[in-house]
């Protein structure tokens, strides 16, 4: 069975000095914390051996908040990370959490809304001797590791945050594993900013012709929560999606219910607590309908 990484670390300086406090994963967004997306995205995939990566500051305040994933059907352990040495050392870390399992790793401020996301998602995961990606268009291509396709849609260069413009096509942060992952990135270098970069693991699935991509096309929502231009953005935007349509997105709860991963008391029981909330109103609703 595949299992999931959540990289819920980092310094956050893009949001200094509010992320000198607590990490930018707790943040909200419109009416749930930021790490509750990411999580919802992984098991909606079906994933449910999950591990978190974050710092030894902020690893009580996540214990607090997800427990050991029980009320969400779902089992979830905590890596921690000393120091931010890059995506990739997220492997490195749960390498003996995934157990040469394939999986999936997602990064804690990347945010996926759309229809037939179950079905990429699930597309992804039957892959067990590759690699998958996601990409988006994007305008400010500097923000992001870009990919250049050519005309039989082969990827051909790969650059992360290019300074000059080579391509628009944007690598979101939801990578589908095979069980290689972690020996692959023994031997990466650290890059110049002093990191693993992702994007040289990737080139090495490319190289060797593993690397599966699908273009996340129009309709479709993305959104690196990263900056606080962007968190207010996506904040923005789930207020709207989820105030006309009446759906929840990003929602842990939800999930287990619909997969029938947890029976509808604890569900009743987990959602006692905020019923209060907006977040509460709707999964109360949603009781009420099923
Ligand atoms: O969002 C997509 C982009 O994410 C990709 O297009 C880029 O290729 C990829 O490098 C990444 O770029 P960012 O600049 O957004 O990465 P950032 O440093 O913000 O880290 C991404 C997430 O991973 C963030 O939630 C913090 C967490 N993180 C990051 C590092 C470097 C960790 O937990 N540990 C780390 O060591």
């Amino acid at each position: 069975m595949r299992k999931g990484l959540i990289l819920a670390g980092g310094l956050g300086t893009r949001f200094y000095p509010s992320t000198l406090g607590v990490s930018k994963h707790l943040f909200p967004i419109f009416d749930k914390p930021m790490i509750y997306y990411p999580l919802s995205t992984l098991m909606l995939a079906g994933i449910r051996e999950i591990g978190i990566i974050c710092d030894s500051k902020n690893v009580e305040i996540y214990k607090r908040l997800l427990g050991n994933g029980q009320s969400f059907g779902i089992s979830i352990q905590y890596l921690l990370q000393k120091y931010p040495y890059g995506i990739p050392e997220a492997l490195i870390i749960g390498r003996s959490f995934l157990e040469e399992k394939p999986c999936a790793l997602i990064l804690g401020d990347n945010i996926f809304y759309g229809s037939g996301f179950i079905n990429l998602l699930e597309n992804a995961s039957k892959k067990l001797e590759s690699c998958s990606i996601f990409l988006y268009k994007v305008l400010n291509s500097s923000n992001f590791g870009i990919v250049e396709v050519n005309s039989s849609n082969k990827i051909v260069s790969m650059k992360e945050k290019p300074s000059k413009l080579s391509g628009n096509l944007a690598i979101t942060g939801l990578y589908f594993f095979d069980k290689d992952a972690p020996f692959l990135c023994e031997n990466l270098k650290l890059s110049s900013r002093g990191e693993l970069e992702i994007i040289d693991l990737l080139k090495k699935y490319n190289n060797k012709n593993l690397m599966n991509h699908t273009l996340l096309g129009r309709g479709f929502i993305w959104f690196d929560a990263g900056t606080p231009n962007s968190l207010i953005k996506a904040s923005n935007l789930i207020e709207s999606l989820q105030t006309r349509q009446g759906c929840i997105v990003g929602s842990p709860e939800e999930v287990a219910l619909n997969k029938g991963w947890i029976p509808k008391s604890l569900f009743e029981k987990n959602i006692q607590k905020f019923k209060n909330s907006i977040y509460g109103k709707y999964l109360s609703n949603l009781l009420n309908e099923n």
